[in-house]
């Protein structure tokens, strides 16, 4: 694109900053570990600081978890089981519903501070995350009454304490993934957020105190990995549910093994977005958008790898190129905001370590016009043409956003090359044809796979990888099977 075609999309695509207002919200100064019902200091007295990744001031100071605090949250949930496990499902299924309305309620405070802590745009976190969390407090807390139907003709029984960790990206959407079945199914739960994204799993903590739960049921502990490796190790802890990156997945299988812990693991991705040259164009490019540079690429389903047909490659990646000039990068408090800030010091310096693996290999980079703010985390959208499947930033996740592009001209060649990656969780098809879409998907190695659309989530549809995006499944009438057991 010349020089002035970029001029020209800059002066007519200009907004008045939106900001959304921040004077309900409440943050505390420090927070300490929710623990049998109860906010608790820490044993050993430290704490550490979330900070806002738009500009790295501190936010709030949160408690760090020390294996002694694990040991406490652990009795908690352990004490609370028999009476809540034997809680008949229709009570139990009040409490969770009763978060679902908190939530709602609140959702307006819940999605300033999920993009002040993490870095991701309001119009997201308003649109999309907190929704969704509601959403999934709802759907499960229907299913509490109904267990015997869910599994018909055996007798589904809560397996005890669950040990719950999970990542940055999505904080308060992955509380609720875990949460959400494990109390409908009638098990306590000892859940730790990332360090740092702890703040929207604490205001659950304040919420979930409000709903009246019975004191233990769930705990809330902070903490980094050391914190995350005394639940897992924890030899009363009898199911692991983890989301994050594979080699933590990894350490957290080994860790496991050989032990009667119950484990679900949701790890990294490299997914294939495949656009065929009947696919509806325009749309297809919206997509590609949307596939990689949704929450800056800090998406575990995020379709990093483009795959184009070579006979529309052309006029695809021009009306790409054109569409990334129009992407707003910046507040994410700004509701024009399309990419918000990384969500960590260390990411960006991992994504922007990628980008140079990518120069250094050949590929060649784009990246539009855009002005980034000096302070905090940022990175330009990027994508990378002239990129084979040997190369680094096409096999390895970056979970940031930048695209690499390929072309393909037959079915056969690029389904060998999109199943060519040690992950197997989400893909997207583009075409017109429905025989195709139904061909695409028996043929691609990954849990999901979207039909003209992509990162579309629903509560009541299971989610979950193949080979190193980890195994078994969040959502649905799938996600309850994790956390129960037959006699
Ligand atoms: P991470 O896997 O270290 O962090 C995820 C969670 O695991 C956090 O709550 C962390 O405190 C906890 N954790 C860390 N070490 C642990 C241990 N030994 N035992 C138990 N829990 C532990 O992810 P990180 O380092 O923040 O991100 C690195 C890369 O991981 C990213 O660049 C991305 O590629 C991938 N990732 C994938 C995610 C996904 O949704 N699949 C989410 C986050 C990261
Ligand atoms: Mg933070």
């Amino acid at each position: 694109m010349t020089k002035k075609d970029k001029n020209i999309f800059k002066a007519s695509w200009s907004y008045d900053e939106a900001p959304e207002s921040t004077d309900h919200v409440q943050i505390k100064k420090q927070y300490d570990l929710y623990i049998d019902g109860k906010f608790t200091k820490p044993i050993k007295g430290k704490y550490f600081a979330s900070y806002s990744p738009s500009d790295n001031k501190e936010i709030a100071k949160v408690a760090e978890a020390t294996q002694e605090d694990v040991d406490k949250a652990v009795k908690a949930a352990n004490r609370a089981f028999k009476s809540w496990s034997e809680l008949p499902g229709k009570e139990r299924g009040k409490y969770i519903f009763r978060i679902a309305r908190l939530i709602q309620e609140r959702a307006r405070e819940f999605s300033v501070i999920e993009s002040l802590d993490g870095g991701k745009p309001i119009r997201e976190s308003r649109d999309i995350d907190i929704p969704l969390a509601a959403n999934h407090f709802f759907y499960y807390a229907g299913w509490a009454d109904k267990l015997e139907y869910a599994f018909p003709n055996r007798k589904p029984k809560p397996v005890g304490v669950a040990g719950q960790i999970i990542p940055w990206n999505f904080p308060l959407l992955m509380a609720a993934w875990k949460l959400a079945p494990a109390l409908a199914t009638g098990n306590t739960v000892v859940l730790k957020p990332a360090e740092t994204t702890p703040l929207t799993a604490l205001k659950l903590a304040e919420i979930i105190h409000e709903s009246g739960i019975p004191k233990g049921v769930v705990n809330i502990i902070t903490g980094a990995g050391e914190t995350g490796a005394a639940i897992v190790n924890h030899p009363n802890v009898d199911k692991i549910a983890f989301t994050g990156s594979t080699g933590v997945g990894k350490y957290i299988q080994k860790a496991t093994a050989g032990t009667n812990k119950k484990l679900t693991l949701e790890l990294g991705g490299k997914g294939a977005n495949i656009i065929f040259e009947d696919a509806a164009i325009d749309q297809a490019v919206e997509g590609i958008v949307n596939a990689i540079f949704f929450n800056q690429g800090h998406v575990c389903c995020a379709g990093s790898r483009l795959f184009v047909q070579e006979s529309v490659a052309d006029v695809v990646i021009e009306k790409l190129k054109r569409r990334m000039e129009t992407l707003i990068v910046g507040n994410p408090l700004d509701k024009n905001t399309d990419i918000g800030a990384i969500n960590s010091k260390k990411q960006l310096q991992t994504i922007e370590s990628y980008i140079k693996i990518g120069l250094n290999e050949g590929g060649e980079i784009y990246q539009p016009d855009c002005k980034l703010p000096k302070n905090g985390n940022w990175c330009a959208p990027t994508l990378f043409i002239n990129v084979s499947q040997s190369h680094r930033i096409v096999q390895e996740e970056i979970f940031g956003p930048v695209l690499a592009i390929q072309t393909f001209r037959t079915i056969d060649e690029v389904v060998e090359k999109a199943n060519n990656t040690p992950f197997g969780l989400s893909a997207g098809v583009w075409t017109e044809k429905g025989s195709k879409i139904f061909h695409m998907t028996q043929k691609l190695n990954a849990g999901v796979v979207w039909a003209n659309t992509f990162n579309k989530f629903d509560a009541t549809s299971p989610f979950g990888g193949y080979k190193e995006s980890g195994f078994g499944r969040e959502g649905g009438l799938h996600g309850l099977k994790p956390y129960v057991k037959f006699e």
